[in-house]
């Protein structure tokens, strides 16, 4: 994003912020909408951002939606999704969250178990409903080349392959359910097309070997994806026109066979990562032990990924100081402002010398960031997230407030023994 357009931004809306570009989000969507074949759908995971603002976006733009809990089924309609563009994919859908499902008829309900279906028929046998879903395959294969792995190793997601027949029967034999579908993820952050060509095939393989061996009919396959973006050195973007490519000669050969079947694919990585920033102001600059830090205003409780929690990589996010441009460097540590070591969003970053006040830029921050956050701990607000698009800026989240922390809590009524202690 321009750094002008950043500036203005910390300066209008304080940080920390999130500040999120629309030309990009959309530029993403249709790079990829326009690299698969024709009439392949993006559904978008909400669990990268879930933002109602940004699904609304995306939305507009013409994506489909993937939900993984009854609070993003809530924001896909919200959000003006029809229920026939809304899958569901989680292994522990609850109860409440299957029969909100049932009873919204989404398109479709990836199940992860056969217990799950059980239960989902249970539900729209009380309900007097046919339920679409899909199954969940863990398959035998593993050629993802994903940063995160899940599947052709122990996962708690979906059904093995070699119990994949079994577990067809099992479904036929429910009376409310429709097998309506096959669904796998390989995993997220996949930089190589080649192995994403070689999965999809391997997916659509597999499809097509199900259904001839089992006689089922399913109208709908969910490729998954794990489309990934270059964050680090050395990482190279995927290469989208090989993407195409491959894709288009597998689809050759397979299109006739997937005559009136429904191709989705999934992604929230590839879509926002790179049209989202996260700006932190540095509060103080100080020296340890022959160590310098600079200590911010956010921190890792509202940019987890940046601070090497659960992710799979400890590298540094690409990061830089607003308005300083010179070649003189140090070594710094950017740390946020919490009391635990952990909080470091930046080790042995090399940037030019800060002063408190400076706004510290880490980009590629629009996927995974405050959604995938430690929020709560230390009790600090949330910051506000802000889109620009067409030259306006949309006010998607407010910034919160520090009495948020108590929304929701009980204070204490005791009248016991404590008293007078
Ligand atoms: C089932 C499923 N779909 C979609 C996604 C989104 O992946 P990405 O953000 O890499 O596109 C994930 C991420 O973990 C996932 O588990």
């Amino acid at each position: 994003m321009d750094k002008q357009l950043l500036a203005h931004m910390a300066n209008r809306y304080g940080t920390p912020l999130y500040a999120y570009d629309g030309s990009m989000m959309e530029a993403q969507y249709n790079k990829l909408k326009n690299h698969l074949p024709e009439g392949f759908e993006v559904f978008y995971s909400v669990k990268s951002n879930p933002l109602l603002g940004i699904c609304q976006y995306l939305r507009q733009l013409g994506s489909r939606i993937e939900v993984a809990s009854l609070g993003e089924l809530h924001i896909a309609f919200q959000a003006g999704f029809d229920a026939d563009d809304i899958i569901f994919t989680s292994p522990g859908k609850t109860r409440e969250e299957l029969e909100y499902a049932v009873r919204q008829r989404i398109y479709c309900i990836n199940v992860e178990s056969v217990e799950e279906a059980d239960r989902i028929d249970e539900i729209a046998r009380s309900l007097g409903q046919i339920v679409r879903i899909a199954i969940r395959i863990n398959p035998s294969f593993n050629i993802s080349g994903a940063g995160m792995k899940m599947t052709g190793v122990p996962t708690q997601f979906g059904i093995d392959q070699e119990h994949v027949g079994e577990a067809i029967q099992a479904i036929q034999s429910l009376s409310h359910v429709d097998l309506a579908g096959i669904h796998i993820f390989t995993g997220t952050q996949i930089l190589d097309a080649g192995n994403m060509v070689a999965n999809m095939e391997a997916i659509i393989g597999l499809f097509l070997e199900l259904t001839e061996n089992y006689s089922i009919r399913p109208d709908f396959l969910d490729l998954g994806g794990g489309f990934g973006v270059p964050y680090f050195a050395g990482e190279v973007p995927l290469d989208m026109n090989k993407l195409r490519e491959g894709l288009a000669e597998v689809w050759t050969t397979y299109k006739d066979q997937l005559n009136g079947v429904r191709i989705g694919v999934e992604s929230g990585r590839f879509l926002l990562a790179e049209s989202g920033v996260f700006l932190t102001k540095v509060l103080y600059t100080k020296e340890c032990k022959g160590s310098k830090y600079l200590v911010c205003d956010g921190g890792s409780n509202q940019h987890a990924s940046s601070a090497f929690l659960g992710r799979y990589v400890r590298n540094n996010f690409p990061m830089y100081l607003l308005g300083k441009e010179g070649d003189a460097r140090e070594e710094v540590n950017v740390v946020g402002s919490l009391c635990t070591p952990t909080d470091v969003m930046g080790q042995k970053v090399s940037l030019p010398p800060a002063e408190p006040g400076d706004i510290l830029v880490i980009d590629k921050s629009g996927a995974y960031g405050l959604t995938h956050s430690p929020v709560l701990f230390l009790g600090h607000a949330l910051p506000a997230e802000v889109l620009h698009v067409d030259g306006a800026f949309h006010v998607l989240r407010e910034r919160g407030k520090p009495e948020d922390l108590l929304r929701g809590q009980h204070p204490l009524q005791l009248e016991s023994h404590l008293q007078g202690v």
